[in-house]
């Protein structure tokens, strides 16, 4: 046999976020977690996802958990392997554009405790809403990965992805993430894409897609023949359906070929065995739902994230309007066009996704619209790669401003009146973070978390009581 060149391809592990984000709508609690931290940190994976996304903002709503404790917690399981998170730009975890001192703050603390890999990306894939968090990442010596998020239309040609990825280069960023989120890269495309910018580019290139549509597995295959560095997946009883492909399945794919992973499937077997019985309970308290476990051949059509498909399914569910589904998913691709066609990930999926089920439920087109409608039709969430529909936008914001500039040069420095809003609450410096994202929510759990506070201390106050008499 020929010498070959090895090549082993990296594998980012998603259960800790993508996978139970994608499939259960990001309910995993901490608690579940840690007791399989030990193994998985000796796989030798390139790196664990495992925070940022929905994991957050589902943290402090759902699980009455601070997502700092979970990172710092996971951070102390995890002696030798990189964690990795996903940042929204210039949104970090919300959903409005912050100022870029909110912005560093938050990389600076998220590397603080614990985060070495930063995914960044942008709903618009509009660089300039990267700059900051790329700048603020690489003065924490983290490593800043541009994502850019994957989509298809008139626009996005191979020219557009290897100009792009010159740009990212460019700008200071330490590697390049194809973010396919919705499953819509296909095998054969993979391999002219990923050759593609390899030729554009020095950087390595990471590939982040979903099993909605069916093909991940072989999109990946091919992506690696044609030089893709690392790949994401996720252990078996999570992979699939809206999740990534299967890491065991991935790993014996390329076993004894030059791209071999190298890691032991008897350690992945023990990951997948702990995992398997959490499946079953979420399947069985309807958690996850066998609909989005199935192939979606309809995201080919519509482009539409599996986390986008669940939602709109629990808004329609909400409205007693199950039945419209099929003619959501058809006014998704008309709302997209009018709005420039950028790339369904959030946040743009959300806007374009909430507005297209009100489309559909007021019976006619942007009767009502969103407050996010109006921020993106007028320019405050970026650039689209085409323009917006000019009768759409007027009849969305009227004679409202249109911003041309990056939107966060409008927005002054805001930490210091963030501050002084939640000095009440305050407990840790990471507190003030978790309120510029979510300003209710957060409350909510300080309220809760003092509450819990108080009620640890009339314990031992009675404890006290009970042993020393007074
Ligand atoms: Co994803």
């Amino acid at each position: 046999m020929s010498e070959q060149i090895k090549k082993p391809v990296g594998i980012t592990e998603t259960i800790l976020r993508d996978a139970h984000q994608s499939l259960i709508a990001t309910r995993m609690p901490t608690e579940l977690m840690l007791p399989i931290v030990e193994t998985m940190d000796k796989v030798g994976y390139h790196s664990v996802e495992c925070w940022g996304g929905a994991t957050f903002d589902a943290s402090l709503r759902f699980l009455h958990e601070d997502p700092w404790d979970r990172l710092r917690k996971l951070r102390d399981g995890f002696k030798n392997t990189k964690l990795q998170m996903l940042l929204r730009g210039q949104n970090t975890l919300g959903y409005r554009h912050y100022a870029d001192d909110v912005v560093a703050y938050f990389v600076q603390k998220s590397v603080a405790n614990g985060i070495d890999i930063i995914r960044i990306f942008d709903c618009l894939n509009d660089l300039r809403n990267l700059k900051c968090s790329v700048d603020a990442c690489n003065k924490e010596g983290a490593h800043a990965q541009i994502a850019l998020s994957y989509t298809l239309g008139d626009a996005y040609t191979m020219d557009y992805w290897m100009n792009i990825a010159k740009e990212i280069e460019e700008m200071g960023a330490h590697s390049i993430c194809i973010k396919d989120m919705a499953g819509l890269l296909v095998p054969y495309k993979a391999h002219e894409l990923v050759s593609a910018m390899k030729s554009a580019t020095k950087l390595p290139i990471q590939l982040h897609t979903h099993y909605t549509s069916g093909v991940a597995s072989m999109t990946y295959l091919k992506a690696v023949e044609a030089g893709v560095d690392v790949i994401d997946t996720a252990i078996s009883p999570f992979a699939l359906g809206t999740s990534q492909p299967a890491t065991e399945v991935m790993v014996e794919t390329f076993k004894d070929t030059p791209y071999d992973t190298g890691l032991d499937q008897n350690l992945l077997s023990d990951i997948a065995d702990y995992f398997r019985p959490y499946r079953e309970e979420c399947l069985a308290n309807g958690l996850l739902d066998p609909k989005v476990m199935g192939v979606n051949i309809k995201t080919l059509l519509y482009q539409v994230p599996g986390g986008m498909l669940s939602n709109m399914v629990s808004q329609l569910k909400e409205q007693n309007a199950e039945d419209k589904y099929d003619d959501v998913l058809n006014e998704i691709p008309r709302v997209r066009k009018d709005f420039g066609e950028p790339p369904l990930v959030t946040p743009s999926s959300q806007i374009v996704g909430t507005q297209a089920v009100m489309n559909v439920l007021m019976g006619e087109p942007y009767k009502m619209a969103t407050g996010q409608t109006k921020d993106l039709l007028s320019g405050k969430y970026g650039k689209t790669v085409k323009p917006f529909n000019a009768e759409v936008q007027k009849k969305v914001i009227g004679d409202d401003e249109i911003i041309e500039c990056r939107p966060a040069d409008l927005l002054p420095n805001e930490l210091d009146k963030l501050e002084e809003e939640m000095k009440q609450w305050k407990q840790q410096d990471e507190d003030v973070l978790s309120y510029a994202l979510f300003p209710q929510v957060a409350v909510d759990y300080f309220k809760y978390r003092q509450a819990q506070q108080e009620k640890v201390d009339m314990t031992q106050a009675d404890t006290a009581n009970g042993a020393y008499p007074v």
